[in-house]
């Protein structure tokens, strides 16, 4: 009986389905990435290429566990540690460590205690805790301005809490690199105490990040329009190779007097996608402001998941917190992130060894995981039906998907669609 009722629950030709389940009754649309990944898995071409999904790959084309990551392990495992539920905000000695991983050592917010930083599920976990807790205490318009475009689900993340989307110019599609004008000149109209989603380091989809002397810019900006910055961060190191270097424009932002917003993710820097390591950080005016926000985050974490997993925290703990092991993740976040600029620059010696005209440079120039190559969605088409090549309409390729062994079959699908 329970069963009959079940499928009438589900059956979408059911024509006594209740009025209140038509929102479900029918399936939604598809994941545009997880869509290509079907369509690659049902593919038997054996020189199939997956560029969709964002996942490091080592130069074998297989999935990566990071050397840190399994001593981490290892020692976790000596522990004998017990399984008890973690606090609201998580493991204390990670949310510290994450903290200052983003802020630096020398972080003057960390010094004086005026920032909250909490444990989350990752990255996509931070964005939307940041994201409820602006739709419940955001005093300014409820309106979040995403760049141009920004990564996917950026979008459901903060409309399902409540907010409103808006968006400001960010690439340009004529020199595939950064539409700094635009940007400014959008930013600069956003009504004052809107907030302003920023991607830190790698923006996805584009690849196409700010120079410094573009982020003073954009933060005078902000600040004269008296806008709440939100930075995304899910590729601290693996952009440039270097944490420093990634986290610059946060550090810079906080240093100029914005009391930012941070989410943090671990799953690409340390390998950990199904551990769902994250952190969310409010930077605030003093610690009795940081205590409030604690409180009012613990309240709103609650009763979504009650306490975050601790097993992917303890991991990432173990790691910034020991010395020999931080030292050689450094070396490893720094080795992915090379072997990607190493594909960047091999695809455009391979296009150019193919005899294409076109110039390419921005295939160097562009930062982290993702290329935005370009190409248009008929030639994206064709690359998948001709030669096996998998990726999203809108042209991005994942470098991570791109290895020594298929670059030049990758240059010369590229070069077929594009002459
Ligand atoms: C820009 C950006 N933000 C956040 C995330 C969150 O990822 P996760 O939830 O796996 O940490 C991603 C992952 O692709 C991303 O590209």
């Amino acid at each position: 009986r329970q069963l009959n009722c079940l499928s009438f629950f589900f059956s979408s030709t059911c024509t006594f389905f209740p009025a209140f389940m038509v929102g479900w009754s029918s399936n939604g649309p598809p994941d545009p990435i997880l869509g290509v990944t079907e369509a690659f898995k049902r593919d038997t071409n054996p020189k199939k290429m997956n560029l969709g999904v964002g996942a490091y790959r080592n130069d074998q084309g297989k999935p990566f566990v990071l050397s840190c990551v399994r001593k981490a392990e290892a020692l976790i495992a000596e522990k004998q540690l017990d399984k008890e539920y973690l606090g609201i905000g998580g493991l204390g000695e990670f949310s510290k460590a994450c903290a200052q991983l983003a802020l630096g050592a020398d972080s003057e917010v960390l010094k004086s205690g005026r920032n909250i930083t909490v444990q989350t599920i990752s990255g996509t976990g931070s964005l939307r805790i940041g994201a409820n807790f602006l739709s419940r205490f955001h005093a300014g318009p409820r309106d979040v301005y995403l760049p141009k475009p920004s990564w996917g689900n950026h979008t459901p993340i903060f409309r399902d809490a409540g907010m409103q989307l808006k968006a400001y110019r960010y690439y340009d599609p004529s020199t595939c690199g950064f539409d700094f004008k635009g940007a400014l000149e959008d930013i600069s109209n956003i009504p004052e105490q809107s907030v302003i989603l920023l991607h830190a380091c790698a923006h996805n989809p584009t690849g196409v990040d700010p120079r410094p002397e573009q982020w003073k810019e954009i933060s005078e900006v902000i600040k004269k329009r008296n806008l709440l910055a939100f930075f995304d961060m899910a590729y601290q190191g693996f952009a440039s190779g270097d944490i420093d270097r990634d986290a610059w424009a946060v550090r810079y932002f906080i240093e100029q007097g914005h009391n930012v917003l941070l989410s943090q993710s671990f799953a690409k820097n340390m390998g950990l996608y199904g551990e769902r390591v994250g952190g969310f950080s409010v930077v605030c005016k003093d610690t009795d402001e940081a205590k409030r926000v604690e409180s009012q985050l613990k309240i709103l974490i609650r009763p979504i998941y009650s306490n975050p997993p601790m097993n992917g925290a303890r991991i990432a703990a173990t790691i910034l917190n020991t010395p020999d092991l931080y030292s050689l993740w450094l070396e490893e976040v720094h080795g992915m992130a090379n072997r990607i600029i190493k594909m960047r620059e091999q695809l455009v010696a391979g296009l150019k060894k193919e005899g294409s005209s076109h110039n390419w440079q921005h295939v160097i120039d562009q930062i982290g995981m993702f290329c935005f190559t370009g190409l248009k969605p008929e030639q994206v088409e064709r690359l998948t039906k001709e030669f096996s090549v998998y990726m999203t309409k809108d042209g991005r390729i994942s470098m991570a998907g791109v290895t020594s062994g298929n670059v030049g079959y990758l240059a010369h699908g590229i070069h077929a669609v594009t002459k």
